[in-house]
């Protein structure tokens, strides 16, 4: 293994137990396929009553191993666990938690458990009485205190009607803190703030200017930094999509919102990442009312005042050591002259790093993908990576993490 697990191939036992979350379990597998790794599932019994084997073959291609019984001449309750890498159990039942804390084999997973060396990561699932419990509570404790990584649980909507803490966190959380447990915590102690999503500007009390950023570049960005060790707060312009459970998070709406939230969060932060999409004009004023078409006829026209440039402001004020990161989002086809309008930015916006990216009406935005090149605040390219918008966060924070 070397210092990428993202890259390396890994072989990773995951195993899946029986709860509804199971069937999230699918998104773990392939995420992990996805990323190059081998991956074999060992499922319990009760797991196979949730999800269907075929699937799980058909997505980790490899055939998956349930029995104790099966396969004795290789020794495979032992070969699985000692041939792994990683272990990570999505979802870990409180049945399953309770075996694990007392050490149990009386399955194949649980041998694979014992009979590896492996970090062991699980993201319990259940409902919120049993992950209170005082017996799951002790026994989370105790697996804590063995060095097993718990991701999770988030709190949400339960199988029922019920909601609270009990929710299998989502599966790129999952495979990224797992992957992360193999690399060193090179961001440990380091307080990072980052922005992701889209600002909007209302027009009326039912109407907005806005962008079409998810925030899923940012999110990935936090999530990142928080499995390196870093204290981590989000600044989530409407996010759509999930806040990972490991950084703390402060919702805004409009590019005023965000400056304010900004400002009291870098006070006390070393870095600040913007990668959120930041409306450069609000409307001059906000109507009361919804706007009536009636009152205006065929032509409206909006009257636009500029917003504050917040990654400026941030880059002028700064302490001494800490270290501002913007972005670029331009629609400029040719890679030199994207370039060019980059160093352009970085001279003018007088941050640490810029990051350039092209986007389009398929590129960039609310894609799963990203391309992009770093500039030091000299112009000079210190980074460029191409892929998903988790790998592209990992090289960012590679280089903030040599820069140290
Ligand atoms: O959220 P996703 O769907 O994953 O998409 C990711 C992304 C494409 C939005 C992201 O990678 C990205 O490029 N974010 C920056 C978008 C942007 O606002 O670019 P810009 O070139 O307009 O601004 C340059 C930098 O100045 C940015 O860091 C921006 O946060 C900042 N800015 C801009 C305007 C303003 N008034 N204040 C600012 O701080």
């Amino acid at each position: 293994m070397g210092d990428h697990p993202d890259t390396d191939q890994l072989r990773v036992v995951v195993g899946i137990t029986g709860g509804i979350a199971a069937y999230k379990a699918v998104g773990v597998v392939r995420a992990l396929v996805l990323a190059g790794h081998d991956v074999h599932v060992v499922a319990t019994d009760a797991a196979l009553r949730f999800i269907g084997r075929p699937t799980l073959e058909a997505i980790s291609r490899n055939p998956v191993d349930t029995d104790l019984y099966e396969g004795v001449a290789e020794v495979r309750h032992v070969a699985i666990g000692q041939a792994a890498d990683l272990i990570v159990i999505a979802p870990a039942t409180a049945n399953t938690i309770a075996k694990l804390a007392a050490g149990l084999a009386d399955d194949l997973l649980g041998n694979t458990v014992l009979a590896s060396r492996a970090p062991l990561v699980i993201a319990p699932a259940m409902h919120t009485e049993m992950w209170q419990n005082p017996a799951t509570v002790a026994n989370i404790a105790v697996l804590r205190s063995r060095g097993v990584t718990v991701v999770g649980p988030a709190v949400g909507q339960l199988t029922g009607t019920d909601s609270g803490p009990g929710r299998m966190v989502e599966p790129d959380e999952i495979v990224s803190v797992a992957l992360a447990v193999l690399r060193p915590k090179d961001l440990l102690g380091r307080r990072i703030v980052v922005t992701a999503g889209g600002t909007r500007e209302a027009l009326d009390p039912v109407r907005y200017i806005g962008n079409r950023s998810s925030g899923k570049q940012g999110v990935a960005i936090a999530l990142a930094a928080a499995v390196r060790g870093a204290d981590v707060m989000l600044i989530g312009a409407n996010l759509e999509v999930a806040v990972p459970t490991s950084v703390r998070v402060e919702h805004v709406v409009s590019t005023l919102e965000l400056a304010n939230a900004v400002a009291s969060a870098a006070e006390r932060a070393d870095v600040v990442i913007m990668a959120a999409a930041v409306a450069d004009y609000r409307p001059e004023s906000v109507a009361e009312s919804k706007i009536k078409k009636e009152l205006h006829g065929d032509r409206l026209s909006l009257e636009l005042v500029r917003n504050p440039d917040i990654l400026a402001g941030l880059a002028e004020t700064r302490r001494a050591g800490q270290v501002i990161i913007g972005f670029a989002a331009e629609t400029e086809p040719d890679a030199a002259a994207l370039l060019e309008i980059g160093r352009a930015k970085i001279a003018r916006k007088g941050s640490d790093y810029l990051l350039v990216n092209r986007v389009g009406w398929h590129e960039g935005f609310a894609t799963d993908g990203n391309s992009v090149v770093m500039l030091d605040r000299h112009g000079d390219i210190v980074m460029e990576a191409s892929g998903s918008k988790s790998s592209v966060a990992d090289k960012l924070l590679d280089v903030l993490a040599r820069a140290r």
